[in-house]
């Protein structure tokens, strides 16, 4: 059973990845130890709240903590036009607190187990932090996956860079500065690929039954839907997080290769993710099956009926 702990930003496509996690978890697959949560979609605060009330809904037990409030280095943005007023589209949820502080929680996943598998779908904020704030317990983590970046492609945020590595760019430029072992990166140019649309929604739904988040997606991917639609995307939804945690655990099908990115964090090309000489300290996902990912989120599905 794989340990796995998720930092995130929910936010819409972190939900489903959410999703997905509990689904793989109640299957005995893996053992969600936690989740932490990154400023990026709407505030670590919100993000923790919604991730609370997602765990709930799923009946996992996993702790949900959030993680640093703001980027290393600049002033937070959030992006309520993409996610909704606090994250989850049309949908509010009550909040709930809870105890502890997300450090711990990481220093725990860590000590406890030494196939810990990081993926982090949010900013770099948290694990930049980490290593700063405990290198020993850091230089141990040795799966990490992480959703961002658009490398040798267009960004989504501004001609060069994509939303993660722009929101906290100095975050992405130490995560990528400082890797105990390559990551496993997960950008645009292959999660733009994965997509819901309205039929493949009714699909979800259907196959998760009386579940209980099922009633509540359509209000969630509805604003999804009017954002990419309005994009110029089409009425449908890039679902970039779900396809980098089917990848992190090796759940579809991918291609790699091993190269040097490195992270800007100046001016006009702040979070652009390049290709650059040196050492290898990534592992870029070069193409993913779409399809068998379409099929496993249908597997997962039908676990949490
Ligand atoms: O650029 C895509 C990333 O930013 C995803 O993690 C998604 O949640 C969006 O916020
Ligand atoms: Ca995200």
């Amino acid at each position: 059973m794989t340990p796995v702990l998720i930092d995130c930003d929910p936010g819409i496509d972190d939900t489903l990845a959410l999703l997905y996690l509990a689904a793989l978890d109640h299957l005995g697959e893996i053992d969600l130890c936690g989740v932490t949560t990154t400023a990026g979609n709407t505030t670590a605060t919100q993000a923790a709240g919604n991730a609370r009330w997602v765990r709930d809904q799923l009946r996992i037990d996993a702790p949900v903590l959030p993680g640093q409030p703001v980027p290393l280095a600049v002033p937070l943005v959030t992006t309520p036009e993409t996610h909704g007023p606090t994250g989850l589209g049309y949908l509010e949820v009550p909040a709930a607190p809870e105890d502890g502080t997300w450090p711990d929680l990481w220093v725990e996943a860590i000590e406890k187990h030494e196939d810990l598998h990081l993926i982090v779908t949010g900013p770099c904020t948290n694990l930049a932090s980490f290593r700063q704030s405990h290198p020993e317990h850091h230089a141990r983590l040795r799966n990490v996956t992480v959703m961002g970046g658009a490398v040798g492609y267009r960004g989504n945020t501004t001609p060069t860079a994509e939303w993660n590595f722009w929101v906290d760019p100095h975050a992405a430029a130490d995560a990528f500065g400082h890797t105990p072992a390559p990551v496993t990166l997960c950008s645009l140019e292959v999660t733009e690929q994965f997509l819901i649309d309205p039929p493949r929604l009714e699909g979800l739904i259907a196959d998760l039954g009386p579940a209980p988040i099922a009633g509540h997606l359509p209000e969630i991917l509805r604003f999804y839907f009017e954002f990419h639609q309005a994009q110029g995307e089409g009425y449908q939804a890039q679902i970039h997080d779900l396809l980098t945690c089917m990848i992190a655990l090796e759940r579809v099908g991918y291609e790699h290769r091993g190269v040097r990115v490195d992270v800007d964090t100046r001016g006009e090309r702040r979070g652009t993710s390049e290709e650059t000489a040196g050492t290898s300290n990534t592992r870029l996902v070069t193409s993913a099956d779409i399809d068998g990912a379409h099929a496993e989120l249908t597997r997962a599905a039908r676990a949490l009926r």
